[in-house]
């Protein structure tokens, strides 16, 4: 059995409980490809500043290609004895290619090089959660696009407040995934700093290049103060806080999908590939998917809370709490990416009942808005305005009527400014008309904002 990279100054062995509940091998295994790419741009700058020689340099670049290799053919084997996936790899590495594989570490900590591998790790999972938000992003414009004259009643309250377009209303979550992709971009700039050359906290003794390093990695830039570097995950925070709202965006949008799947609204359909049914209700067409989603959001808030709660009471620097961010951290990726993929998906598949949305707008007075700012355009001031429209809406629901159903002597009862073409007004389709500037669910609004939205994609 190998011993720990670690152990010279130990008398005893390492409990094998304590060596279990302190190992990361496990979960972090994940990072062996950031962790063989982080290490050989260290070992090239090691070389370019004569730390090691140009023969270790070509013996640690042929070892840490065969491990690659034998990683990707899931041949390499993991050993919970060697605790982690850096001295994982790096034991390897020296059973492979001798002195130079012990030299790699020149320089260098696992508490940098974690952090590194995180970074590595959480730029390429941005990369991919970006590019699927706008995936869903256009599945949202492409079924809007169809629907900027389809009717349905808007909510507040959930309950009838005025008539919008279905087109609108996705609209409203294409916002919401944008300001998402915005949010990722931003804490991308952050996680793209190199913590490499930080060492164990206080920086190294070695004359390294630590510009260099970033460069080969792609890092903007590199951290500026080696103990920050090594001990804060406020960037894991931060794309994990991204990560809860674009959860918590989906997961409105769920509850709605399960609301307007619901016989009560009979709004759409969610193709059965997405839904299941009920081992004891022949009849039944579950949302499960939907649900699924706005379970999983508290799933990320969770995460949040753990790797928030994580930090708070760590003294400067390192500590191996910090070992704890990597599983919230692979969840929340895993999480978010497998909904944002699904989720595309399912909305394409989306069928659009536009009879019952229609309908469901007709009721509940959703014009009445209309028939206020009427009278005022006519010279009432706005309150009064909003009084005599109570007094009519009272006045058909009691007739069991809609206000464009009342005759206009009528309606003239509530006000003498009305005229026949009031009629107009209140149709469903002139409420929308009326609503014709930036952010306003006029159709020809609402065509202008996804053409609008194309070009961001
Ligand atoms: N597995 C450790 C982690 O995930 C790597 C860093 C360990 N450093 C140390 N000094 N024990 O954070």
């Amino acid at each position: 059995q190998d011993k720990q990279a670690w152990s010279g100054r130990f008398n005893e062995p390492v409990a094998e409980l304590v060596k279990r509940y302190t190992a990361s091998v496990d979960f972090d295994q994940r990072l062996a490809l950031f962790d063989i790419r982080g290490s050989l741009a260290h070992a090239q700058m090691l070389a370019a500043c004569s730390i090691i020689s140009v023969q270790d340099l070509n013996d640690i670049q042929r070892g840490l290609a065969q491990i690659e290799k034998e990683i990707a053919d899931g041949d390499f084997v993991w050993q919970l004895d060697l605790e982690d996936v850096h001295l994982n790899i790096e034991k390897r590495l020296t059973a492979l290619v001798g002195d130079a594989g012990k030299r790699l570490h020149t320089g260098r900590s696992r508490n940098d090089q974690v952090a590194t591998d995180i970074r590595l790790y959480l730029r390429s999972a941005i990369d991919d959660i970006i590019a699927l938000l706008k995936n869903l992003q256009k599945a949202l414009l492409d079924l809007a696009q169809h629907h900027t004259h389809t009717i349905m009643p808007g909510f507040t309250h959930l309950q009838v407040a005025q008539p919008v377009s279905f087109a609108h209303h996705l609209m409203a979550y294409f916002e919401m995934c944008q300001r998402d992709v915005e949010r990722f971009g931003d804490a991308r700039r952050r996680v793209n700093r190199l913590p490499l050359g930080s060492a164990a906290l206080a920086g190294t003794s070695y004359p390294i290049k630590r510009e260099m390093v970033a460069e080969l990695l792609g890092f903007e830039s590199v951290c500026q103060n080696s103990l920050d570097a090594v001990s804060d995950r406020d960037f894991a925070i931060e794309f994990t806080a991204a990560a809860a709202l674009t959860m918590t965006h989906l997961s409105r949008l769920s509850e709605e999908l399960i609301l307007w799947m619901s016989p009560r609204f009979g709004f759409i359909d969610i193709a059965d590939r997405f839904c299941t049914g009920s081992s004891i209700m022949p009849q039944k067409k579950n949302p499960d998917v939907p649900e699924l989603v706005r379970g999983k959001t508290g799933r990320v808030n969770g995460h949040l809370v753990a790797l928030l709660t994580l930090m708070k009471g760590q003294p400067l620097a390192y500590n191996k709490d910090n070992q704890e961010d990597k599983e919230p951290l692979f969840d929340t990726v895993d999480t978010l990416t497998q909904t944002l993929r699904i989720y595309a998906d399912m909305m394409s598949g989306i069928t659009v009942k536009q009879e019952a949305m229609r309908s469901a707008a007709l009721q509940g007075y959703a014009t009445a808005t209309d028939l206020a700012d009427y009278l005022v355009k006519k010279g009432l001031p706005f309150r009064d305005a909003h009084e005599a429209v109570a007094l009519a809406v009272r006045h058909a629901e009691q007739k069991g009527r809609d206000l464009a159903e009342l005759k206009l002597d009528e309606l003239q009862q509530f006000s003498n400014l009305i005229a026949d073409d009031i009629y107009g007004v209140l149709t469903l389709e002139g409420s929308l008309a009326a609503r014709n500037h930036t952010g306003g669910t006029a159709p020809q609004q609402v065509e202008a904002a996804i053409a609008r939205a194309r070009k961001l994609l």
